[in-house]
């Protein structure tokens, strides 16, 4: 992995790595849950089979949380439990939640949004409103090869929650 970091206002950083294979994908969302805490919404945008998907079922192994994280298609969210004291993930597709937030809330998840981790992919334009201070991921394939397994993974920081000195350079340790 290799890493470039920058960070340009007080409310902003950002992190560029580059990820070479299905498991550096997972060992960063491991990474990146020990971050996380209740409260915190991550957005994942990148095309179809970018990894999405696959960077948050490490996030739900460093969370430690319940069943696997499994791509929600063919439900808008699904609840993972927290197996020990730490915050349960929420893991949502947006692609299929057109009406935004307000739907989201009609889910009637039997958790709190402020005490999960909320992890939402393609949520572009539909889940800004939860909070001011998220984490934006984006997962580029190298080249247009499908077969490539090399992935830009960008991730910005946005707000007060990820204002120094919340290193996001960590990532790529
Ligand atoms: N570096 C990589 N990171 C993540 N997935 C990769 C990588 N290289 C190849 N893949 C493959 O690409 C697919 C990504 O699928 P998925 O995580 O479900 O994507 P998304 O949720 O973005 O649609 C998986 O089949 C995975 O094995
Ligand atoms: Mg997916």
């Amino acid at each position: 992995m290799s890493v470039s970091s920058s960070a340009s206002s007080s409310a902003s950083s950002s992190v560029e790595i580059t990820v070479n294979s299905p498991d550096q994908m997972r060992e960063l969302g491991r990474r990146l849950a020990k971050l996380l805490r209740a409260g915190d919404l991550v957005m994942l945008n990148g095309e179809l089979g970018a990894g999405k998907t696959t960077l948050t079922r490490g996030l739900g192994e460093g969370l430690d949380v319940r069943g696997a994280v499994t791509s929600p298609t063919f439900v808008i969210a699904r609840v993972h439990p927290a197996l020990g004291d730490g915050p349960p993930l929420v893991h949502v597709d947006a692609y299929r939640l057109g009406g935004g937030l307000d739907e989201m809330e009609d889910l009637d998840l039997d958790v709190s949004l402020p005490d999960s981790v909320v992890v939402v992919e393609w949520g572009e334009g539909k889940v800004e409103e939860l909070t001011d201070d998220r984490l934006h991921v984006v997962i580029h394939r190298a080249v247009g090869d499908t077969t490539d397994e090399v992935r830009h993974v960008t991730v910005t920081g946005l707000g007060e929650r990820w204002a120094p000195p919340v290193e996001l350079g960590v990532l790529s340790a």
